[in-house]
C-alpha cells in the first residue's frame, strides 16, 4: 500500500491550482496523472485543492467521470488504488469558464480561498495565444498578487518577437519570479542528474572544455510522427516544437559554468551566457551546417505509417528532422562542435547526450593495438532507458604473446538497481512539486526563453530566404543522407 502521508517537505501554505485547459489533452495525458501519482506516493499536502477549469459547461460529477476514464487509460492497472483516487478527487472540483467571453471567472474568484490563507497557482494548459486574456481576467478579478503564480506551457511564441510579445503580456501582470515557464525536459530524472554528475563530482571539470572535449552530440528521437496535432506541428516543424527548447535548454546544461549555487538565478544566468554565446550560423554556411528533412510513408516497428504530407492532406516544407552543427564563443568551448539532431518517424525512440573525449596523446601500444583504441565516451541516455555509462579502453584479460590487446568497456554510472526497480516518475510530477513549493530552478526565465528564438531565428529566416526545403526520408529510417554528411565534413560520426 502506497504511504498517504505528506512526505513531500512543501512550505506550509496552502495552494488552489487551477488548470486552465483542465480537459485538454496535457490535462489527461500528463497534469492529471501526474498528480495521481504525487497522490499516491503521498507528495500532496492535504490542503491542496485543485480547481479544472474549461470551457464545456459539466458537472463535477461529470468532469470526474471522463477523469476517471482517462487515469484507467494512463496509470497502469498495478498503480490503480480506489482510495487514492478518492483522495484525489476530494480535492478536486470543476469550473465552466470561457476564456475568450470572460465567462465563468467570477464563480471561480468565489471558489478560491481568500489570500490571506492561501497561494493562487494558474498553470496554463491552453492554446498560447490565450495566455494573454487569462492574465488579464486573472488581474481584473484580483487574482495576480504576490500569493498568486503562473504557469505557461510551451511554446511561448512562434519566434522571438511573438515571444516577447506573450511575455509582455503576462509580464504586465505577474513578476517574473512568479511566472514559471515549463520545459519538462528540466524534469526528467537524467536531466538533473546531469547537474549532479557535473557538479557533485570533481572529475569531469578537468576535461569538461575544448582541450578535453572533441564533440557532443545530443540526440531526441521519436518513432510517433504527428499524430492529431498537425496543425499545431506544421506552424512550429522539428526546429521549433523541440530545438528552441528542450535541446537547447540540455545544450545549456553540458555547456554551462558552474554556478555558485542551485538557486534559480545562479542557474538560470549561466544558462543564458550559454545562449547567448552560441554563435548565430551565416547564411553562407547554412547548407553545410543544417539538414531539415521531412518523413514519408514507410514502416516503423513492423507497422505501416503514412507520409507527413498524406496525413495532412495539403503541400507543406514544414521539416520532421532537423540536424543542426552549433557552436559556442566562449573560452570554453572555443571550436567544440555541438551537434543536435532530432526528428519524428526515427527507427526508434531514444533520446541521449552524447560527450566524446580527446584521444590520448601519444599510444605506446603495437599498431594492432591501436586499431581498437577508442577516445573516451560519456553516454547519457535520457530514455526509454535512464542510465549514464563511460566508456573506457581496458586490456583484454588473458596472455597474449604479441601485443596487448585492447577492448572498449562501459562504466556504468547509473542509479542502483534497486532505485531502477522502482516507478520512474513522469517528468510533470517534479516540476508541479516544485511549482506547489514555489521553487523555480528547473523553470526557464523569460531572458532564456528570448536568447534561444533569436539563434532559432536566424536558422528559420535564413531557410526562408535560400529557399530551403526538408529533404524526403523514409519514415522508420535514419533521416535524410545529408544529416550523415553533416557530421562527416568535420570528421565526425553520429553515435546512435
Ligand atoms: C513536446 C513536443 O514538447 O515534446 C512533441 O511538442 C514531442 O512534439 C514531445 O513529441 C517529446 O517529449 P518526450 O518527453 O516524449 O521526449
Amino acid at each position: 500500500m502506497p504511504d498517504i502521508h505528506n512526505q513531500s517537505g512543501l512550505n506550509d501554505r496552502p495552494v488552489d491550482l487551477v488548470i486552465f485547459g483542465g480537459t485538454g489533452d496535457l490535462a489527461m495525458r500528463m497534469l492529471f496523472p501526474s498528480l495521481y501519482f504525487l497522490e499516491y506516493d503521498g507528495h500532496l499536502p492535504d490542503s491542496l485543492r485543485i480547481i479544472a477549469a474549461a470551457r464545456k459547461d459539466m458537472t463535477r460529477d461529470e468532469f470526474l467521470g471522463i477523469l476517471d476514464k482517462r487515469l484507467q487509460g494512463v496509470v497502469g492497472a498495478g498503480y490503480l488504488c480506489e482510495n487514492i483516487k478518492t483522495h484525489l478527487y476530494d480535492r478536486l472540483s470543476y469550473q465552466p469558464l470561457d476564456v475568450e467571453s470572460g465567462t465563468g471567472f467570477e464563480s471561480l474568484a468565489k471558489k478560491l480561498r481568500h489570500k490571506d490563507l492561501c497561494d493562487m497557482v494558474a498553470y496554463c494548459s491552453t492554446a498560447p495565444r490565450l495566455y494573454g486574456q487569462i492574465c488579464e481576467l486573472l488581474e481584473i478579478y484580483g487574482l495576480t498578487g504576490d500569493t498568486c503564480r503562473i504557469v505557461l506551457e510551451k511554446p511561448i511564441g512562434h519566434d522571438l518577437q511573438s515571444c516577447k510579445d506573450v511575455n509582455d503580456a503576462v509580464g504586465a501582470v505577474f513578476d517574473e519570479q512568479r511566472i514559471y515557464r515549463i520545459d519538462h525536459y528540466l524534469g526528467k530524472e537524467t536531466v538533473q542528474n546531469l547537474m549532479a554528475l557535473r557538479f557533485a563530482n570533481s572529475l569531469f571539470e578537468p576535461l569538461w572544455d575544448a582541450n578535453g572535449i572533441e564533440q557532443v552530440q545530443i540526440t531526441v528521437s521519436e518513432t510517433i510522427g504527428v499524430e492529431d496535432r498537425w496543425d499545431y506541428y506544421n506552424d512550429y516543424g522539428a526546429l521549433k516544437d523541440m530545438v528552441q527548447n528542450h535541446i537547447m535548454q540540455l545544450l545549456c546544461l553540458v555547456a554551462m559554468e558552474p554556478p555558485t549555487s542551485m538557486d534559480a538565478d545562479a542557474v538560470r544566468d549561466e544558462k543564458l551566457k550559454v545562449l547567448r554565446a552560441l554563435r548565430p550560423i551565416p547564411l553562407s554556411e547554412l547548407a553545410q551546417k543544417t539538414v531539415a528533412g521531412q518523413y514519408t510513408a514507410g514502416t516503423v516497428a513492423g507497422k505501416d505509417v503514412p507520409g507527413y504530407l498524406d496525413e495532412g492532406k495539403k503541400p507543406s516544407n514544414t521539416e520532421t528532422f532537423v540536424a543542426l552543427r552549433a557552436e559556442i564563443d566562449n573560452w570554453r568551448w572555443a571550436g567544440v562542435p555541438f551537434y543536435l539532431r532530432t526528428g519524428k518517424r526515427l527507427p526508434y525512440r531514444h533520446s541521449q547526450i552524447f560527450i566524446q573525449f580527446k584521444g590520448v596523446p601519444h599510444s605506446i601500444f603495437p599498431d594492432e593495438s591501436n586499431l581498437s583504441l577508442e577516445p573516451n565516451k560519456l553516454v547519457i541516455h535520457l530514455q526509454p532507458e535512464e542510465n549514464i555509462k563511460l566508456l573506457m579502453m581496458n586490456k583484454v584479460p588473458g596472455l597474449g604473446r604479441d601485443a596487448t590487446t585492447l577492448q572498449e568497456v562501459s562504466l556504468d554510472l547509473s542509479i542502483s538497481p534497486e532505485a531502477r526497480s522502482r516507478r520512474r516518475p513522469i517528468a510533470y510530477e517534479r516540476l508541479l512539486l516544485d511549482i506547489l513549493a514555489d521553487r523555480s530552478t528547473l523553470f526557464v526565465r523569460r531572458d532564456e526563453t528570448e536568447a534561444a528564438w533569436q539563434w532559432i531565428d536566424n536558422i528559420a529566416n535564413g531557410w526562408s530566404a535560400l529557399g530551403m526545403k526538408p529533404s524526403p526520408y523514409v519514415a522508420g529510417t535514419w533521416s535524410p543522407p545529408a544529416s550523415v554528411e553533416l557530421t562527416e565534413r568535420y570528421g565526425h560520426d553520429w553515435h546512435d
